[in-house]
């Protein structure tokens, strides 16, 4: 027998309470971090979780973040918490990081897909923290779009995705960070980096005294998350080094995504620039807002221009080559 899909009359609020009572039922609410609207629910219940990937339609086979208040709450969860991961948690949480750390059992397994390491993450959102405070138990979430989609930095982002498939969307205004944390672990007397964030690599071995390296070379395997599809607007993306006339055929029906640069061949009304003033933080605030209002425009193609390297323009960039694979 196929089981009838429950429909919801979603409403968007900043009830903090009435977003508990319905976590604690089992039910899942999409709550903000400074990153990214998170798709949240109870973290010690199966079902819970379970629905979690179906109304992302995630594979099961992709871990979620466990978000918790404190370091402390962690312990709970964890075999141990070595050193470097102990430094990095006491300089950059609350905040965005995610630690992957050695499970004790004590979470349901579909929450990681049975894996040794569980990702934890101490979000410095004052709603999420809370919302955090009132609950006895964590909340998994995993960014509150479908799967393969822009992540949301709005509730009405997040409203587009799941409309009707969740009772609540807890507003707490636009997310301040704008991309998703960054995601590390320990492995001997080395750091790996399994997604790049507003914590950069720099900042992490100018704490931890430790080598970087990005997950997927020899020495460890990819983040299951990290496919190359991901973050898709619908219109097709294209990214390049340098935006030139040349590449534009159809100037009134593609829309331009720059860090900073105004092009005089295409219509003002479809362009956007990340930071007029070439701040990077202002940038990745933008980055996926840009991306929906590009997208809402309907228009036959999008072009975006990589973004200099420095702070978090590697994260940014990292976003815009998966957006763009479809069309690659
Ligand atoms: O900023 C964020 O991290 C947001 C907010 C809502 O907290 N959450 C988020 O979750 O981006 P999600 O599920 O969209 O991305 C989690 C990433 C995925 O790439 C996943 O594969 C990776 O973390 N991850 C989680 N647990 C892992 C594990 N045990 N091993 C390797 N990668 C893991
Ligand atoms: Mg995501």
């Amino acid at each position: 027998m196929v089981k009838e899909e429950v429909r919801y009359n979603t409403i968007i609020s900043d009830d903090i309470s009435q977003a508990a009572k319905l976590l604690q039922r089992g039910e899942l609410v999409a709550i903000p971090t400074e990153t990214v609207y998170g798709l949240a629910a109870n973290a010690t219940d199966r079902d819970a979780i379970k629905k979690v990937f179906a109304v992302k339609r995630r594979p099961s086979h992709n871990p979620l973040i466990v978000h918790v208040a404190d370091e402390r709450q962690i312990m709970d969860y964890v075999t141990h918490i070595p050193w470097c991961i102990s430094s990095l948690l006491e300089a950059f949480t609350p905040g965005p990081l995610t630690v992957l750390l050695p499970t004790n059992g004590q979470l349901p397994s579909v929450a990681n897909n049975g894996q040794p390491l569980m990702a934890f993450r101490i979000p410095a959102h004052g709603v999420a923290r809370q919302l955090l405070r009132l609950l006895d138990f964590p909340l998994v979430a995993p960014s509150a779009n479908i799967y393969t989609t822009v992540s949301p930095t709005t509730a009405a982002h997040v409203l587009k995705n799941f409309s009707g498939t969740i009772p609540m969307i807890l507003d707490g205004g636009e997310c301040n960070v704008g991309i998703e944390s960054t995601v590390v672990a320990a492995s001997g007397d080395q750091i790996i980096m399994y997604r790049e964030g507003a914590i950069t690599k720099d900042d992490i071995c100018r704490v931890t005294g430790l080598p970087v390296i990005p997950a997927g070379g020899h020495c460890s395997k990819a983040s299951p998350g990290m496919s190359r599809l991901h973050y898709s607007p619908r219109t097709p993306l294209f990214l390049v080094d340098d935006i030139t006339q040349e590449q534009i055929a159809d100037p009134r029906r593609t829309g331009i995504l720059t860090f900073n640069k105004q092009l005089d061949f295409i219509p003002p009304g479809q362009q956007i620039r990340l930071s007029v003033c070439s701040d990077m933080s202002e940038a990745a605030r933008n980055l996926y807002k840009a991306l929906h209002q590009l997208d809402e425009l309907n228009l036959d193609r999008l072009v975006a221009e990589r973004l200099p390297e420095y702070g978090m323009g590697k994260a940014i960039n990292d976003r815009l080559e998966r957006a763009a694979f479809r069309s690659s």
